[in-house]
């Protein structure tokens, strides 16, 4: 299915992936180079040969709302009230309003390490961040639950990344129920970005707000087609909203729907409900990645990685050589590929680098192999 994508091609689309830093295999961003699925290029071609390029009618962002339960059922077994789904531009400003007019007190608190720009949203909205390195146990990283209801005693919100960039954990029932217990007694609200979920190899995604009506009731849940099918710029995201903030976030909710874009409401309703063929293969593709990626890694000396159970990112510790080049990053991506510097997923984390597979096979292994060389060649 994905037999004729090259790094010319891919250069030749122009993503910001591919034309950022001239020369190299773009692996820092998370965009999969597999295109999206045939019913959505199908729509988009549609809607642009007939100019349907209008306003967005409400008949359609009702459909999406549908289409976005009807997904949470068929894939999670969670039942939602399509009511409940508010369309968003995108994660970060669905984020930026639960600042604004739904948790407006209190710090926001982050598991670390982190997607970058959640670490960048408290500052901008004049907000406390509270970060909380996570811990690898067992070799598996784990939340810090301990930290994380210390970081709470004063309330504030939780965000939960799950499946979680960049470690790729997918969390489990009793992690999840440990969350909430700590979120209700401190009386705190979670901002559960599940974005990733449709890219889960090991285990199940458990969305958090399905745990229990008391889960349900503290939680904002943010998701759209931008990571699993590959459409950031179609911009669009859903936020389904607990009980309680429902007639908080109306309003705004109301003024930002204007924002978000005709064709993507119907490239999402298209991909939610028929790109299963499409997904399947990507899925395989990036599941075979994943244990590429983790095994050619961790044979290379001064390097060494845990295998993501979701998501189509790998989280590389570069200990062993960090002290003896000035930046990793700068260096790999020097010799050929662009990775993600860890310092930026959180403080303390410069021994890091964040890795996106997303990609064929073939151009997996040309990456791998600059690595591998690169690292060989640092004296
Ligand atoms: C965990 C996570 N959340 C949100 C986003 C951003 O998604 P969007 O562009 O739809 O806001 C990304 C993008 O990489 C992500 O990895």
């Amino acid at each position: 299915m994905f037999d004729n994508i090259t790094p010319e091609t891919l250069r030749a689309t122009g993503s910001v992936k591919w034309t950022s830093f001239p020369g190299t295999i773009g692996m820092f961003i998370a965009e999969m180079d597999f295109g999206v699925p045939p019913v959505v290029s199908e729509k988009l071609r549609e809607r642009a040969a007939n100019g349907a390029l209008g306003y967005l009618p409400a008949n359609m962002a009702g459909d999406l709302r549908e289409a976005t339960a009807e997904l949470m059922e068929r894939d999670y077994g969670w039942e939602i009230d399509p009511g409940t789904v508010y369309l968003y531009p995108d994660v970060l400003s669905t984020m930026r309003d639960v600042l604004r007019h739904l948790v407006t007190e209190g710090p926001v608190v982050i598991p670390t390490p982190a997607y970058m720009p959640f670490l960048n949203l408290p500052a901008e909205e004049g907000r406390e961040l509270v970060t909380v390195p996570s811990l690898i146990k067992d070799g598996r990283w784990e939340l810090d639950f301990d930290g994380i209801d210390e970081a709470l005693k004063d309330g504030g919100l939780f965000v939960l990344c799950n499946p979680w960039n960049p470690v790729g954990r997918v969390l489990e029932r009793a992690e999840l129920e440990r969350v909430c217990e700590i979120v209700a007694k401190n009386d705190a609200v979670v901002f559960s970005d599940e974005i990733h979920a449709p890219h889960v190899f090991d285990g199940e995604h458990i969305p958090y707000a399905s745990l229990s009506d008391r889960a349900a009731d503290h939680t904002i849940t943010a998701t759209s087609t931008s990571k699993g099918w590959n459409t950031p710029g179609l911009k669009n995201a859903q936020m389904i909203v607990g009980h309680p903030f429902q007639a908080t976030i109306a309003a705004p909710a109301g003024l930002i729907e204007r924002q978000i874009s005709t064709v993507g409401v119907e490239s999402a309703i298209a991909a939610y409900r028929d790109s299963t063929e499409w997904m399947d293969n990507v899925k395989a593709i990036l599941s075979q990645n994943r244990k590429t990626v983790t095994e050619r890694i961790n044979a290379i000396p001064g390097l060494s990685t845990i295998l993501p159970e979701g998501t189509y990112i790998s989280w590389i510790d570069v200990s062993g050589i960090a002290d003896r080049v000035d930046s990793v990053t700068d260096y790999l991506r020097d010799r050929g590929v662009a990775l993600t510097p860890g310092a930026d997923c959180g403080p303390g984390y410069e021994n890091y680098v964040r890795l996106v597979f997303g990609t064929t096979p073939a151009i997996l292994d040309e990456a791998l192999n600059i690595i591998e060389k690169a690292v060989a060649d640092v004296d």
